[in-house]
């Protein structure tokens, strides 16, 4: 069971959408901190750990910044994610450069900064060949394994997946990497998405250090880090438990210890490059009903869109909902909650229960701090919405409304005649 807590009473929450207005994302940065460092707490033990955190889920530079405090670096997966990184003050050697179907400019910029790369497949040497005229010392390769794990909904199954090199091909990258001067070899992989299931994981840790041991036999190269990519689960539901860093760390520590410690094949350095399960329970959407409406079923219309949290309608995906100061009250009303986009997958819960629902009531839809704001878009011309911060001493603004002139900036207002 996960509890399902909002960080601000019923009276503060009222007086602060009345002043700021609503809807907004509002993340609880004390609570993001504490789940930081209780990851690097619980990975202590290895040589070296670290958390790239996926910048996909949370891209502000204020969260950036707080989780480079706490001891993160960034996993990186386009050009403006790479500046946002760098913006926050996060070291080159702390962005991971994970991204797929990667154009010149973007391997240009992050061989530019010198950031680790984190190749999606073997003909990306010669792009970056090409390029730069020699691969960096440091590289990483994405497995895909194929049909030897299967994945989910989210990430896909392997064997469909677009990412990753495939077992036949990777031994050969890390011979070619060799032949080109390569030094520090790392190896990578993403094979669950929001997995709660923390064997899974554990699982995951076999397979990589399987393959240290072969690619030691077979290309004579000693894999230097292993990278377990994101994809830890949250509990949406409040039923669904919640993985503990701690059990799932001691699992990977024994298997670590019969694996590579036993077999010489250390130190071999770890990391995650987590983003949901170190923002995602800590931030919520707050939004007001501007109706209620009966048609063949009720409907609760509110201020905020599919286009402040696609989750929903994208995927199907639950996100609990709360009506704030109606904890208490008995949920006996069955609902579904829509925003106000001319399209109708636009709903934040289907035949949901929920106490009975008035104009003008505050709801909270939480876990939407990771994979929330940043899936926003603009359909229907909708205005992208602020974000808020809270820390020790008080809330923080960290985005703004985005106003019409934001929204029409790249747009001419008189045609351009191209020659
Ligand atoms: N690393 C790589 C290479 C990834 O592709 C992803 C997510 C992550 C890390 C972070 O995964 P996380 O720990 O945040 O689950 N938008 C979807 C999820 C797509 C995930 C894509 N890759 C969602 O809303 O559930």
């Amino acid at each position: 069971m996960s509890e399902k807590t909002f960080p601000l009473s019923a009276p503060e929450l009222k007086a602060f959408a009345e002043k700021h207005g609503t809807p907004f994302h509002i993340y609880d940065g004390r609570a993001i901190r504490k789940r930081a460092e209780s990851m690097l707490e619980a990975f202590s033990w290895t040589p070296v750990f670290i958390n790239y955190f996926a910048v996909k889920a949370l891209p502000n530079i204020n969260i950036l910044r707080l989780l480079h405090s706490a001891g993160f670096g960034a996993d990186c997966s386009s050009l403006p994610e790479l500046l946002l990184a760098r913006e926050a003050g996060i070291p080159a050697e702390k962005i991971m450069f994970s991204s797929n179907d990667t154009s010149d400019e973007e391997f240009l910029a992050a061989l530019d900064m010198e950031v680790i790369l984190n190749l999606d497949d073997e003909s990306y040497i010669s792009d970056i060949l090409r390029l730069n005229g020699k691969l960096p010392e440091t590289i990483s390769f994405r497995y895909n394994p194929g049909s030897e794990r299967t994945g989910n909904a989210i990430i896909g199954n392997p064997v469909e997946a677009k990412y990753g090199v495939t077992h036949s091909q990777l031994i050969g990258c890390y011979q070619r990497a060799k032949e080109l001067g390569v030094k520090n070899f790392m190896l990578h992989t993403m094979v669950a998405s929001n997995e709660l299931n923390e064997d899974y994981i554990v699982e995951t840790a076999r397979m990589l250090f399987t393959l240290v041991d072969e690619i030691k036999q077979k290309a004579g190269i000693r894999i230097s880090q292993l990278d377990l990519g994101g994809g830890i689960g949250i509990p949406y539901r409040p039923e669904d438990k919640e993985i503990s860093f701690y059990s799932l760390s001691e699992k990977i520590r024994t298997l670590y210890e019969e694996m590579i410690e036993k077999k010489n094949l250390g130190p071999v350095r770890l990391s995650f490059e987590c983003g949901r399960t170190i923002t995602g329970p800590y931030g919520y959407l707050v939004s007001r009903v501007q109706h209620v409406e009966h048609k063949y079923r009720d409907y609760v219309g509110l201020d905020a869109s599919m286009a402040d949290l696609m989750r929903p309608g994208m995927y199907g995906a639950y996100h609990h909902i709360t009506v704030s100061g109606k904890e208490k009250e008995k949920a006996d009303h069955v609902y579904d909650v829509t925003g106000s986009l001319c399209e109708n997958n636009d709903k934040f819960a289907v035949q949901r229960t929920l106490p009975a629902i008035e104009k003008g009531d505050i709801l909270i839809i939480h876990d939407t701090g990771a994979h929330g704001h940043s899936m926003g878009f603009n359909y229907n011309a909708k205005l992208r919405h602020a974000e808020y911060l809270i820390l020790d001493d008080g809330i923080y603004r960290i985005r703004r409304n985005e106003t019409y002139e934001d929204y029409i900036r790249t747009m001419l207002k008189e045609p351009q005649r191209l020659d």
